[in-house]
């Protein structure tokens, strides 16, 4: 231990190859231009995030032989700039009736592990083995950047005797100088926090929850520490876990929790019978993951269990949402979660438009005239309330279909409304309003609406990042108008920007 270990330079010819073999030639409509999808076939959780040597890894749940869930392994796929994804043969494969279920995975610098070889420091991924009626958590390691992976030998490395006891996030806590693994007691609605000098041995170490909402099972748990904004250098943790059913508009969804973590137990702000706080607004983020080794980056899965396996794309069936940026904001009544887009995103824009002040009447106005039309796109509005009760923006809007972007004062919340946004029979869970608080007074005042609008979906990040609503929509690839309304009264917009966006 103690000394760095070099790692060795990347022959990816072989695999370049093999991705682009892998994408195939049929012609295809409706792929999303920036978010990552895999090349065919179904994908869920992003798994075993880590940012080694500036290359950005992204392994998912996926299941190799079919476009529903099943078989799961790991896909994998690397990127340096969060947008442009090469894909990479599959990880981590089902064997022997067990199928590798989510975790995470990080670089093990100093060989802690006694997995590296002649200098190599091993990557180490840790997944839960799932079959033979348990789960349990195991390690798979790479010797070459990710490449190819080796399934430990003294695999699994925790057994509890539980079918319930799943996705293992392993990261390096320097205070203490060990390695931290949060799991889930899904059923329990318990987060189980382990320790480990070397990767292979756990010691228990200490448990979190039932607390918030336990409507359904706990899954993928994410524990990080984030920067409070403003505050150069305070920092509190973060304690994501999802549930499934049980978000607030019906199937899966993440909660938080902020407190403190000293090594072996976190200690939430809020009491375990206060309400829940949820990661987003909208019915699409689920099982979101941290990069190791970046700082508050994270990325989730833009669907819900509700009706994952019927969303109509083909011939790949899911997709990630943009990655975020994680931070802080401090209130009167605690601490609350903040996301913005990544800024490497910023690289994606087009020519950008620009809209001065103008009011908007009860109704609806396009901005075709304007230029403000497309299906992957970045917008920026800054709007006024005035006298109208509800108010924002329109978005994949044509014949008989439109996508609802607004601001509802009298609810003081910011929703998406996706109720004739297109394709929506597939699922009665799927159309709908989805709100989400601002915070008080906000509504009546200024709002700020960031919104990426891509072949399946939009990302909203109101006011600064303090609300963000994750909605996947299918309209038709010629709905591609922009618009601008209200209703009880007159907004007024004060400024928009727009941009198309493109790798
Ligand atoms: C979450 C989840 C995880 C599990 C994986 C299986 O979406 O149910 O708990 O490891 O998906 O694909």
């Amino acid at each position: 231990m103690g000394q760095t270990i070099v790692l060795p330079v990347l022959a990816s010819a072989a695999a370049l190859l093999l991705a682009a073999a892998a994408i195939g030639d049929e012609p295809e409509t409706g792929r999303p231009l920036y978010h990552f999808t895999p090349p065919r076939n179904f994908i869920n959780d992003p798994n075993g995030l880590v940012l080694v040597d500036g290359e950005y890894h992204l392994f998912y749940q996926h299941n190799p032989e079919g476009d529903r869930w099943g078989h799961m392994s790991w896909g994998h796929a690397v990127s340096r700039d969060l947008y442009r994804w090469q894909h990479l043969p599959i990880a981590l494969r089902e064997a022997d009736g067990i199928m590798i279920f989510s975790g995470s995975a990080v670089l093990d610098r100093t060989n802690t592990s006694g997995l590296g070889r002649d200098g190599v420091a091993p990557m180490v991924a840790a997944y839960t083995g799932d079959g033979l009626g348990k789960q349990t958590q195991n390690l798979a390691y790479s010797l070459d950047l990710g490449r190819s992976w080796t399934k430990y030998a003294k695999n699994p490395v925790l057994d509890i005797g539980s079918k319930e006891f799943r996705d293992p996030k392993v990261f390096y806590h320097h205070d203490t100088g060990r390695w931290i693994m949060a799991t889930v007691l899904a059923d329990q609605h318990k987060v189980r926090f382990w320790g480990s000098s070397d990767l292979k041995t756990w010691e228990m170490l200490s448990d979190f929850g039932p607390a918030g909402a336990v409507g359904g099972v706990w899954e993928c748990p994410e524990l990080i520490e984030v920067h409070v904004e403003r505050m150069t250098r305070q920092t509190r943790w973060v304690l994501k876990v999802d549930v499934n059913p049980g978000a607030p508009h019906g199937g899966s969804g993440g909660q938080y929790f902020v407190g403190d973590f000293d090594g072996r137990t976190f200690r939430a702000d809020r009491k375990p019978d206060e309400p829940p706080l949820w990661v987003d607004g909208g019915k699409d983020f689920y099982a979101a993951q941290a990069w190791n080794g970046a700082d508050g980056v994270w990325i989730a899965w833009m669907n819900n269990w509700q009706y994952a396996n019927d969303i109509p794309t083909s011939p790949w069936r899911g997709a990630m949402t943009i990655p975020r940026q994680v931070r802080l904001s401090r209130r009167d009544d605690g601490y609350r979660l903040m996301q913005i887009p990544h800024p490497s995103l910023e690289a994606l824009r087009g020519p950008k438009i620009e809209l001065g002040p103008r009011a908007v009447p009860p109704g609806s106005m396009t901005l075709a005239a304007e230029g403000v039309e497309g299906t992957s796109l970045e917008l920026m509005a800054v709007i006024e309330a005035g006298d109208a009760d509800t108010f924002g923006l329109k978005v994949r809007t044509g014949k008989g279909e439109e996508t609802i972007v607004g601001v509802d004062r009298k609810a003081g919340e910011v929703f998406v409304d996706r109720a004739r946004s297109g394709n929506v029979a597939f699922s009665r869970d799927f159309p709908g309003r989805h709100g989400a608080k601002l915070p008080t007074g906000r509504a009546e005042q200024v709002v700020y609406l960031h919104v990426f609008v891509d072949a399946t979906s939009v990302e909203v990040f109101a006011d600064g990042g303090d609300v963000v609503i994750t909605d996947q929509v299918f309209p038709r690839p010629d709905s591609r108008g922009v618009g601008l309304f209200a209703e009880g009264g007159t907004a007024r917009l004060k400024s928009l920007e727009a941009w198309p966006l493109r790798p």
